[in-house]
Formats: structure tokens, sequence, C-alpha cells
């Protein structure tokens, strides 16, 4: 090699930071894999183009939570997207379970992917690339801190607006963050810990992670459209129901929710956490008593067998 060839780095070199991983299993490309040789190859569409969807279901004390309905709504998404599984709907759970198995977490955050994957020859057509299937599960992780989570959330209603569910259908889980993640920094330099984002009309929608909920004249609101529809959202929504507390879905005004007695935030990586300021105007309550009461019973429902579903073949620990 000639002298003046310049040396690339090695990763290992003094000075370059060594990437962490979690503690965690992953099934990639057929087979179980510990997280820091989860990889997928840098020709992945899924990489190039976010070109691919995801689910996220979580496990709490050996137990998934709603394994059901994250798995019908991958489903969807993935048949939404033109991709395609390597197995079917059986197939599917008994990977879930035997990946949280082999991770032996009682709390995780348990990941499912399909991305499209490349072609064999290297084509753009995306009819030709074949499809991977990535699974993993890693510790339970949450969209706020216990701080947050006791004092609720400072939220900042971002000036980008989130991507219109003409182009990119919000409700196919989806890696098209970038304005969600605009809009994260917009809110850290505004003060803020979260961001929600508007649509093009000037209406609530999302934010990184969750779904947004106002709960004013004792009616709790959220978005019906532009935003995913949350498992969590569904489940604040019928645990109303349950505690008979009135919910309005529709279209979610900026005056709603800097009118309101208390807001929360729904997501499978926290539950439903609630808001402490819009803005920077702090809300009346938070948490408010519907978020108290939505919160404990949310938390219940985790071994009530109707959404709870054990993991197979993980025992409890010793401890
Ligand atoms: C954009 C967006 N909205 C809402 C949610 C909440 O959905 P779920 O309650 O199913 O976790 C998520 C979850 O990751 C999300 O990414």
């Amino acid at each position: 090699m000639p002298d003046s060839q310049p040396q690339v780095p090695s990763p290992t070199d003094e000075g370059t930071p060594q990437t962490q991983f979690p503690p965690g299993i992953a099934w990639i490309d057929g087979r179980f894999v510990p997280m820091s040789e989860a990889k997928i190859p840098v020709l992945d569409w899924g990489f190039l183009r976010s070109d691919a969807t995801y689910d996220v279901v979580h496990v709490w004390k050996r137990r998934f939570f709603r394994l059901d309905a994250h798995v019908e709504r991958f489903l969807a998404s993935v048949a939404k997207l033109r991709l395609s599984l390597p197995f079917d709907r059986a197939g599917l759970e008994a990977l879930l379970h035997e990946t949280v198995a082999r991770s032996g977490l009682e709390d995780a955050y348990v990941e499912m992917i399909c991305t499209r994957g490349h072609s064999p020859t290297f084509s753009r057509d995306p009819r030709d690339a074949v499809n991977r299937f990535v699974a993993f599960a890693i510790p339970f992780g949450w969209i706020a801190n216990p701080e947050q989570r006791r004092r609720g959330l400072h939220l900042i209603v971002a000036s980008v607006p989130r991507i219109p569910a003409a182009s990119v259908d919000p409700t196919v889980k989806n890696y098209h963050w970038l304005d969600l993640v605009n809009g994260m920094f917009e809110a850290y330099e505004r003060g803020g810990e979260s961001v929600v984002l508007k649509d093009l009309e000037g209406f609530l929608t999302e934010g990184p992670g969750f779904n947004l909920f106002a709960v004013k004249d004792g009616v709790a609101h959220t978005p019906d459209a532009g935003v995913l529809e949350g498992i969590t959202r569904r489940t604040a929504l019928e645990l109303c129901s349950e505690l008979g507390i009135a919910s309005a879905v529709a279209p979610l005004a900026m005056e709603t929710l800097t009118g309101a007695e208390e807001a929360f935030v729904t997501s499978t990586a926290g539950g439903i956490v609630p808001v402490g300021s819009v803005d920077g105007q702090a809300l009346p309550a938070a948490p408010g008593p519907v978020t108290q009461r939505l919160s404990e019973l949310y938390w219940h429902k985790h071994a009530d067998p109707t959404w709870a579903t054990p993991v197979r073949g993980l025992s409890a620990s010793a401890t």
C-alpha cells in the first residue's frame, strides 16, 4: 500500500466510542443472536428507504399484554405494504414467545419488523426484493423517566407538521420519523421534554411513540385520524367505557388541549403517562384524576387473562 494512502481508522482505535447494546435476544436471518450481532445489510431498503413496518408489544411480569392486537396490527401493516412474512400467524406468535423466553426478561420490549430487504439482482424494483423478518426482546423501556411519570411530561407543540396521512398511512406503523425527530429537537430547544405535531389543518396528531388525550369538561378527547391507531390508545378508550368516563374520537383542536383539565399520552413503552405542561403552560392537574384512574386500571389489567398471555417457556426468576 503506498505511503500516501489514508488509513481507515479501526473501530477499536482509542477515541472511537464503542457502541453498547442492551441485553436481549434477536431472531434474524433464521437464527437467534445476541443484540450486538443483530445486524441488517446496508443495502436493505428498510434501512435505505424506511421501506419497512414494525410493531412493539410489551411483556410485563412474564406476560404479553394484548399480543393478539399487536399481531393483528402487524399483519395488517405487512399486507398494506405488500410485504410477506416467512411464516403464518401461529408461527409468528410462537417465535415471539421463544424470543422472550430465550432472553429471560420478565419485563420486555418486544419488536417485530418486516423490511423490504433487497433485490438479489440489485434491481430497483421493490417486487424483486426478498423481504426480511427480524424480532427482538430487550429490557422494557419507557417514553418518560420516573420523575416525568410522577409530575407529567412537559410537551411542546412543534412548528413542523406531521407527515400527511395521504402520503404515508400512519395506521401502518412505520419508521418515517424525521418530522417527529425534528420536533423533538425543537422541543428541547424550547425547554420541553417531548413533542406533539399538528396536521396540515392545525389539528393535533401524535408524538414520537405515543398518542395524545386531552380531558376537557370530563370528556377524554383523542384525534380520530392522522395517527397510528395505538393499542394503548384503544386500551385507554376501552378503559374509559369500563370506568364510565366519556370519550370523544374526533379532530383535536389546540384549544381543547390548552384548555384541558388534564392530559395524558399513551404508549406501549410506558402505558398512560400524564402531561404536566403544554408550551410552558402548566395544566391544572398532573396527573389528573382521570389519568390516575386509567393508569391504575391499565396496570391492573396486565394480570387479567383477557389481555395478558403468559410467555411460554419463561420461568420465574429465583429472586
Ligand atoms: C407514531 C406513534 N404513535 C403512537 C404510538 C403508540 O402506539 P401503541 O400504543 O400501540 O404503542 C406509537 C408507538 O410506538 C408511535 O410510534
